[in-house]
């Protein structure tokens, strides 16, 4: 540990050891998504409720305001998109100069265990924590990613794959939330954050998977599409940010979004 690394965690796991990161990263495989075909516009509006945002490079020069006071992840895997051979063939994709220059809080880095590129990507995450540790860069490893992924969402594998991305220096792991998650968090020594997945049906849906997560040790979430794909973005945000940093139960919680909604 060095002051450089802990002051920059400290800035994305909040006192209360919790934190709410907002994924806005999605175009680097897969183009213009909708909600966030313009970054920097879906991004201002909620920027108020989070901690952190996970974005490209691309993004973050060109849609993020420079004096930003919000902590920012840099995405620093990449390699491929959704029309090419394989989405799980990523490398590193961003030096360290660049990290270095682009002043980042922490970088997130996908990790494709049980694909063909497992090596590969591990590989990338070993060398990727030893690039980092010397600059007090903290690493976040995004695990169980990739489409042959979707039958895998279960406790007995993510707990595996974020053991495995913890053994290679990862300082925090995003994962998928799954039936049995206190497996997954207790087999883990570093903090877990829950990753989204596919927009759900109901903003309640959003925000009873973040409190169970949570009451079953996650420190908080990295979410997109269930934000910025909603009719009322701020809403939900403003609704996840107080289950994460204000101990809202999800019906508590549905009433702030309610009342964001309402009064647009
Ligand atoms: C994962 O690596 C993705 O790029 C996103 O950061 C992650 O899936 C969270 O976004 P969403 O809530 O839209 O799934």
């Amino acid at each position: 540990m060095n002051w450089g690394f802990e002051n920059r965690l400290s800035k994305l796991i909040l006192e209360d050891g919790h934190c709410f990161y907002l994924a806005m990263d999605h175009g680097y495989f897969q183009g213009p998504t909708h909600g966030i075909e313009r970054p920097g516009v879906a991004f201002e509006p909620l920027e108020e409720f989070v901690d952190a945002v996970f974005v490209p490079r691309g993004t973050l020069k060109n849609a993020i305001k420079s004096n930003t006071k919000t902590p920012i992840i840099l995405r620093v895997s990449g390699g491929n998109s959704i029309v090419g051979k394989d989405l799980a063939n990523e490398e590193v994709s961003v030096s360290i100069d660049e990290i270095l220059r682009l002043n980042v809080a922490a970088v997130g880095y996908s990790v494709y265990i049980g694909s063909e590129y497992e090596h590969q990507t591990l590989m990338g995450l070993n060398k990727l924590v030893d690039q980092c540790a010397p600059y007090g860069i903290p690493v976040m490893a995004v695990t169980a990613v990739g489409r042959e992924m979707d039958q895998k969402k279960e406790a007995r594998f993510l707990a595996m794959a974020s053991r495995v991305c913890a053994e290679a220096g990862a300082d925090v792991i995003k994962t998928y939330f799954c039936d049995d998650f206190e497996k997954v968090v207790n087999g883990c020594p570093v903090p877990v954050v829950i990753a989204g997945g596919p927009k759900v049906d109901s903003e309640l849906e959003v925000l009873e998977f973040v409190y169970t997560g949570m009451q079953q040790g996650a420190i908080g979430v990295n979410l997109g599409r269930n934000i910025w794909q909603n009719a009322c973005p701020r809403g939900v945000a403003r609704a996840l940010q107080a289950v994460i940093h204000e101990n809202a139960t999800p019906k508590e919680a549905f009433e702030l979004f309610k009342d964001m909604k309402n009064a647009k």
